[in-house]
């Protein structure tokens, strides 16, 4: 009996590993499993302790040298610690990982790691008879003693590697170590940290929003932000001169969010696409976390979609949607698989006091990135029809459910490219048109779809410098869909337009007067204002105009 398990369990075992590393080559050589995997498996495996941790380093021109550690043993962090950018040199993180249940006597347990020159139990105290382990690029383990260890809330069950001075960790459960890997890098290579995780992860709720006990739900609108790897570089900076010309793009940006945010209270954000600058981000996780940890900190539940630089660093939209999706606070879905894009879903919040009923429908699409077919229609990509019909579809759906409430119910809808609508310079508008909306050349005929299904208004990002709204009318000449700009925020996209500050926008919805109010906030000037403030809808309308 006990040798027929044991056979069983070793075949088992043996085919496990077969499949294991089966999957590893195929992976390492075609990338077969998809990126939302491949680049956070170390993040996702409960039931797992750490038990060592090494960085291996090599020569990336010697085809001899390798950067990989036996795949039997140890499981290789994806991240080149040079970031892909060194001629000759590569490094990876490599852990070795166990089973709880499966520890043996020469398993110790990693409880603790940190990173330096100089061996931390020199400034310590006698703490029993753990000792710190040195490990390559400065990194010191403290592991148990006793393989088994009872209390596996203090073990490391996860590590993963960020980059940048100015990362941020802020996944529950996660501590990101102060000191950056010692490596030889050059200044233009962003500094690499450890970030470990003890225990089990833990589970993330998602947020419910409500209208609060007032009537009273603020929106803010972040566009554009272009986060990157690092602190990143400002484009176009206003006032040119200020702080002596010094400007760190980043802090400036995540400090302009961080103020507003503390000032406004904002029920929800908005991302509308482009939180990061594709370019300037070869570890794209670094600066998705930058933007989350600020909504994280506060309390405050994000939505996101994307533009058309987040997919150009290292993670694709569906990697970086299941990043966001994962994250606290975060009301960010991939949406249905069938739909074109990443990110095409809604968002319910719903009526005061107890209810279960919705009070506001946000719809949020993905607008994607480069047009298609250039020759016929130059410049950005389309919604396509499957989306607009998902969209008809689920409106309808919801339009239904929504009847039986005896209450008022109002939708927005964001996206990230503009519609060819807002060109319409007959319309009038409120705000600053400095460039041509850089909409798409291909009319798909989603503002009529907007229209139709009764939303009020659509906000988009893309183009920095436009901060406006438009009122787009019906032939008859009555106010049906406002179109409004969020304005760029980042300093690290362009707004190199004279005196052009960095703004995000809100929207000021009172349930009891079935209003929206609109305004825009400044990162620099007359920042206390309430810039371009106005009323757009009133008792459930679209209002506004001369
Ligand atoms: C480096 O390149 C590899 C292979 O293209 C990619 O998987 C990885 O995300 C890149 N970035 C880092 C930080 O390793």
């Amino acid at each position: 009996m006990t040798r027929r398990v044991v056979r069983t369990a070793i075949q088992l075992g043996v085919l496990c590993m077969i499949t294991v590393l089966l999957l590893i080559f195929v992976d390492n050589r075609y990338r077969v499993l998809p990126s939302s995997i491949h680049n956070h498996l170390p993040a996702h495996h409960p039931g797992l302790v750490i038990v060592d941790v090494t960085v291996k380093t090599c020569n990336s021109i010697n085809p001899i040298s390798s950067c990989r550690l036996d795949p039997d043993k140890w499981h290789r962090i994806e991240k080149d610690l040079y970031l892909n950018k060194s001629w000759l040199s590569r490094a990876y993180v490599h852990v070795q990982r166990k089973k709880e249940e499966e520890l043996d006597d020469d398993d110790r347990v990693v409880l603790d790691m940190k990173i330096g020159r100089l061996d931390p139990a020199n400034g310590e105290k006698g703490e029993g008879n753990e000792r710190w382990e040195a490990r390559p690029a400065g990194i010191w383990l403290k592991r148990s003693t006793k393989p088994h260890m009872g209390d596996s809330q203090k073990a490391v069950t996860a590590v993963d590697v960020l980059f940048g001075a100015d990362a941020v960790e802020p996944r529950p459960g996660w501590e990101i170590k102060d000191h950056p890997l010692l490596l030889d890098t050059s200044a233009e290579i962003q500094e690499s940290r450890i970030s470990i995780r003890r225990g089990n992860p833990s589970d993330v709720p998602k947020p419910i929003p409500r209208i609060n006990k007032d009537g009273k739900f603020k929106i803010m609108q972040a566009a554009d932000l272009h986060l990157a790897t690092g602190i990143g570089l400002c484009r176009d900076p206003e006032p040119a001169g200020w702080n002596g010309g010094k400007c760190d793009a980043d802090t400036r940006t995540l400090d302009f969010i961080g103020k507003v945010l503390d000032d406004e209270k904002p029920d929800l954000v908005v991302l509308s696409g482009d939180q990061v600058n594709g370019d300037t981000a070869p570890d794209a996780q670094s600066a998705v976390f930058k933007f989350a940890e600020l909504f994280i900190k506060r309390k405050i539940p994000y939505a996101a979609i994307f533009g058309n630089h987040d997919d150009e660093g290292s993670l694709n939209r569906a990697a970086l949607m299941s990043l966001i999706e994962s994250l606290p606070y975060s009301l960010s879905e991939p949406g249905p698989a069938t739909v074109d894009g990443v990110g095409n879903y809604y968002v319910e919040i719903l009526a005061r006091g107890t209810s279960q009923h919705s009070a506001l429908t946000l719809y949020l699409l993905d607008t994607h990135g480069y047009s298609p077919d250039e020759k016929n229609f130059r410049g950005y990509d389309w919604l396509k029809k499957n989306q607009i019909d998902w969209f008809k579809e689920t409106a309808q759906g919801l339009k239904h459910a929504h009847k039986q409430y005896t209450h008022v119910h109002m939708d927005l809808a964001f996206i990230h490219i503009p519609l060819p609508e807002y060109r319409n310079t007959n319309n009038y508008i409120v705000g600053s048109f400095k460039e041509p909306p850089t909409a798409p050349g291909f009319n798909s005929g989603f503002k009529d779809a907007l229209v139709e299904e009764g939303v009020l208004l659509v906000s988009c990002g893309h183009d920095h410098v436009n901060d406006y709204c438009s009122l787009d009318k019906s032939p008859e000449g009555a106010p049906q869909l406002w179109m409004c700009y969020g304005g760029g925020a980042g300093f690290g996209g362009y707004g190199g337009y004279d005196g052009y500050h960095r703004r995000v926008r809100f929207f000021e919805i009172d349930m009891n007067e079935a209003r929206v109010t609109t305004y825009k906030r400044l990162e620099y000037g007359d920042t206390e204002k309430r810039l371009d403030e106005q009323i757009i809808v009133d008792a459930g309308k679209v209002v506004g105009g001369p």
